[in-house]
């Protein structure tokens, strides 16, 4: 958030005086511009107007999709709902808000599908996870075991060593320890490609790679072949079980370094759970580019968890800020639905 000098000077209160910036200004004014953005819920940039996500009904097979009510606003959920009544609607794309043009599809099939096994993912009902924000009905993304979306051919996400932050905002009571509820970077060919391929945000209490304290769940880091807590693979005491019905989370990278962040995101800081080196065998990274939700990079789909809000940044961003972000996040009053 920006104040206004003049009005400040004018003596007015603060609330007053407050300008809301979107995530993604934010991130542009700390040199780390999103390069996609991706939410049903509300715009990520003050300025954005264009399509938050698309709906396709089952009575017709037509689509239709869904904007903000306002520039920078939240989502016009009244719009789906008359669409999609007496029928039912699922999530077809989520728009890249970036203007970069990478928005998220059904995911397609890949080296190992679980559920959906031989078939491209399912499809997110669009009333899945309704929710309020500053009192407004939106809609978030419900991944059920078998559900994901990707793009594998993207503009400007990190490639190689290049770096990167990610976060989201997801439903920290909606898990499993099923590979992989991620958001983030992973392998263009939707097949493991090993160690250092993938750079995504993990959010569940797999226990089969890192953990972190308590019985979880945890946001880890997926980096291909592991979920990684801390510096080390396995234990972290550091990475502490997260409790919070609304859970911002980060993931960022650059040569050499990594980071875990956190928080509640419907009120105070984030907090770091991990920076630091990179384990042993992921120096330098591999990183493909593609994006994906709700799965693994190599397709795996069997796990579950609701996505919001996220966004990639080109560049490591600074802990400042992201806890900027953090605090426009906490100010667009995520809530749950009467
Ligand atoms: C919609 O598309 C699906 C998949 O192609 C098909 O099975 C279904 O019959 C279609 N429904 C209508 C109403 O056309
Ligand atoms: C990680 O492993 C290395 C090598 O075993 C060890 O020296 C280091 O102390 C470990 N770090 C943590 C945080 O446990």
């Amino acid at each position: 958030m920006l104040f206004f000098p003049s009005r400040l000077a004018l003596g007015l209160v603060a609330t007053t005086s407050l300008v809301a910036a979107g995530p993604c200004d934010i991130y542009a004014s700390g040199d780390t511009p999103c390069v996609a953005a991706h939410s049903t819920t509300r715009a990520l940039y003050d300025a954005y107007t264009g399509s938050l996500y698309q709906v396709s009904r089952a009575s017709d097979n037509t689509t239709t999709d869904i904007a903000p009510l306002t520039a920078g606003g939240v989502a016009d959920a009244a719009a789906q709902d008359t669409f999609c009544a007496g029928t039912t609607c699922s999530i077809a794309i989520i728009f890249d808000q970036s203007g970069n043009g990478n928005h998220l599809t059904r995911a397609p099939p890949g080296g190992f599908d679980g559920p959906a096994a031989g078939g491209y993912d399912n499809l997110a009902s669009a009333t899945g996870a309704p929710i309020t924000l500053n009192g407004q009905k939106a809609y978030g993304v419900l991944i059920e075991p078998g559900t994901g979306y990707r793009n594998d051919d993207t503009v400007g996400i990190a490639t190689g060593d290049e770096p990167e932050g990610i976060y989201e905002v997801l439903d920290g009571t909606n898990y499993n320890g099923e590979c992989c509820f991620d958001y983030g970077n992973a392998e263009t060919s939707n097949t493991d490609t090993g160690a250092g391929h993938m750079e995504a945000i993990y959010f569940g209490d797999s226990t089969g790679w890192g953990t972190g304290s308590g019985s979880g769940p945890w946001i880890m880091a997926d980096m291909e072949n592991g979920l990684f807590s801390g510096e080390n693979a396995t234990y972290n005491a550091g990475d502490p079980s997260i409790t919070f019905r609304f859970v911002t989370a980060i993931v960022k990278g650059e040569p050499n370094e990594w980071a875990i962040r956190g928080g509640d995101a419907t009120s105070g800081p984030l907090s770091t759970f991990y920076n630091g080196v990179r384990p042993a065998g992921y120096n330098p990274m591999k990183k493909e580019g593609a994006i994906i939700l709700g799965i693994g990079g190599d397709n795996s789909n069997g796990a579950k968890g609701t996505f919001y809000e996220g966004v990639m940044t080109a560049g490591f961003p600074s802990d400042d800020t992201e806890d900027k972000v953090q605090a426009n996040i906490v100010a667009a009053k995520y809530g749950t639905s009467s």
